[in-house]
């Protein structure tokens, strides 16, 4: 016979033999950001979470070192009005997004960001009006060489149009941007697990037409594909999206290129499943975060992006009372 509870006396025991230990400096946490001064206001659709103006994100950011969190996902939120059929508040002028880089950049400069780079948010009907995906790339580039002189160091291309990795790439290199790094979102399904997100940054499709350029669920080796894509275009980092449901998807990635950063992006509407099942009595919400977070570093995910960072990393700061 062989014995296994052994292993399992006791917590230090069972802390001992645990294979897969998640770490605070393995989550990147997402932020929104707002136009105004000393907005620090709770997102409806998204429980916990936070639109922060500039100066409030800036004091929430100086929080997160002692936490062990040094990665941000930022997203701006663009106001209504300024929204125009091609998306121009996202590149034209100062944009939002790009006054939060720099100042991120000058008062937190521990932190490692990674911005957004897609058009979705910033056009006036709520999803991508640009219909040609080669037409849509020089925009891309444009936005990312944006964002790369604010100081970013991570762009991160999340509209999946074919090509656009190298594009941001070429264009990030002539303009003297070798340093810029990439963090792509490439196996990215067209999930019914965004919707928060899209309630949160007021991009709701009018119909669910992403799937005509987000992966179809019923796929797995198209993710490979478009993994080695976006790493022969001049990815730095590669992303599954989303985690929780796509864990064997992170698995196979990550089997493919033992050697690259695999990004998961545990998504709103994965986060909001567990807050509203902790809402109800049915889990106990940080025993089941801590497992289902474990469960995509198990799977092979290296970073994680997540709406639960801050929650997580509170209780990995003292890992013996887990
Ligand atoms: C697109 C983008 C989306 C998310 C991140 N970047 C939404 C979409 O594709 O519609 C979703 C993230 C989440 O649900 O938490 N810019």
């Amino acid at each position: 016979m062989d014995r296994f509870r052994p292993f399992r006396t006791d917590q230090s025991i069972r802390d001992h033999y645990a294979e897969v230990i998640l770490k605070a400096e393995d989550l990147i946490c997402p932020y929104f950001v707002v136009e105004g001064e000393g907005v620090h206001q709770e997102i409806p659709s998204l429980t916990d979470v936070f639109y922060f103006s500039i100066d409030e994100l800036i004091n929430e950011l100086s929080t997160l070192p002692q936490m062990g969190i040094n990665k941000i996902l930022l997203f701006g939120v663009v106001d209504e009005g300024l929204k125009d059929k091609w998306g121009r508040a996202a590149y034209q002028g100062e944009p939002l997004i790009v006054r939060a880089i720099k100042a991120i950049k000058s008062y937190c400069p521990l932190i490692t960001v990674m911005s957004d780079v897609c058009l979705c948010g910033y056009t006036d009907h709520g999803h991508c009006e640009i219909d040609s995906n080669d037409e849509t790339l020089p925009f891309l580039a444009d936005m990312a060489l944006v964002h790369a002189r604010a100081g970013v160091d991570y762009v991160s291309p999340s509209a999946m149009m074919d090509g656009q990795v190298q594009a941001i790439r070429e264009r990030l290199d002539s303009e003297g941007f070798q340093t810029t790094k990439i963090l792509a979102y490439s196996a990215k399904y067209a999930s019914n697990f965004y919707g928060p997100f899209r309630d949160t940054v007021h991009s709701t499709p009018a119909f669910g037409d992403r799937k005509t350029y987000q992966m179809d669920f019923r796929n797995v080796s198209q993710a490979l594909d478009e993994v080695r894509a976006d790493i022969d275009e001049g990815a730095d980092w590669v992303m599954v999206k989303p985690a929780h449901t796509y864990l064997d998807v992170i698995k196979t990635v990550h089997h493919a290129f033992p050697d690259r950063q695999v990004v998961a992006y545990h998504v709103s509407g994965e986060y909001m499943m567990l807050k509203s099942a902790a809402k109800v009595g049915i889990i106990n919400e940080i025993d089941a975060v801590w497992e289902v977070l474990t469960a995509i570093k198990r799977a092979g995910a290296t970073l994680i992006i997540t709406y639960y960072a801050k929650m997580v990393a509170a209780i990995l700061v003292k890992p013996c009372e887990r």
